[in-house]
């Protein structure tokens, strides 16, 4: 028998979420400074943020790129998981986001670390390769845009470098037969999944948290 894809437990969650202690005061200040200025409440999953930085620690990660800021509550993570002389490079096309973030990162005591882009990642992006090639870039923007998203990130991880897509099942709008979507989200998004599950350039799998987080290595 093959064994299911996921967990739909809520007691386990729960208690996993008690036990492991994925949101700690920093990032529970961030999530709450962020509601009350307004912006949207779409930062990932606290247990996906400790995923981020578990994924950035165990590839000794010491450039970064984060493709969506919001208020900097991934971004902490990601800069938590970096080698010591690690930097993050992260991109926010909205500058009240990027403002609130740049508060988040002053308070995490890691602006040091963070160079914090504002614009649209498509015109940023070009420039940022120059600083490559990156060890890990984080994907996590605009949904109609992560095949032109991960274009750029084949193009500029090193070989074992990674690429980690968040909300790879759509909001639900990701269903089988994959590819049958019509919105620019779902054909955007399938293309992303087909280049990395089939384009011979990254091994990379789909780890099921309730957004699906994509993962895969550059070969
Ligand atoms: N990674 C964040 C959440 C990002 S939400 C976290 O988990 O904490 C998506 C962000 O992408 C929003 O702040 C939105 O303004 C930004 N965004 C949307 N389109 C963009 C674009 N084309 N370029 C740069 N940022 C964009
Ligand atoms: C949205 C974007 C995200 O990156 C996310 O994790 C959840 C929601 C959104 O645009 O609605
Ligand atoms: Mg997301």
């Amino acid at each position: 028998m093959n064994k299911s894809f996921g967990n739909d437990d809520p007691g386990l969650e729960r208690a996993i979420g008690e036990l492991y202690q994925p949101e700690d005061d920093v990032l529970r200040e961030i999530r709450e400074r962020a509601r009350t200025a307004g912006l949207p409440e779409i930062q990932v999953a606290a247990l996906d943020s400790r995923h981020l930085e578990v994924l950035v620690r165990l590839t000794g990660v010491r450039k970064a790129v984060e493709i969506g800021t919001l208020a900097g509550y991934s971004g902490v993570s990601i800069v938590r998981g970096l080698q010591p002389d690690g930097v993050l490079y992260t991109l926010e096309y909205e500058k009240k986001h990027a403002e609130v973030a740049a508060e988040s990162f002053r308070r995490a005591g890691v602006s040091a670390r963070v160079r914090q882009l504002v614009g649209s990642a498509l015109d940023l992006l070009p420039a940022l390769s120059k600083e490559g090639p990156f060890d890990f870039c984080f994907i996590d923007a605009d949904k109609e845009s992560y095949d032109r998203y991960l274009d750029w990130a084949a193009a500029n991880l090193r070989p074992g470098g990674v690429v980690a897509g968040d909300n790879a099942f759509l909001f639900g709008e990701l269903k089988e037969p994959l590819g049958s979507g019509s919105s620019p989200a779902a054909r955007a998004m399938y293309a992303f999944h087909r280049r990395l599950a089939t384009s011979g350039e990254f091994r990379a799998t789909v780890l099921p948290t309730g957004e699906g987080l994509a993962v895969g290595v550059k070969l």
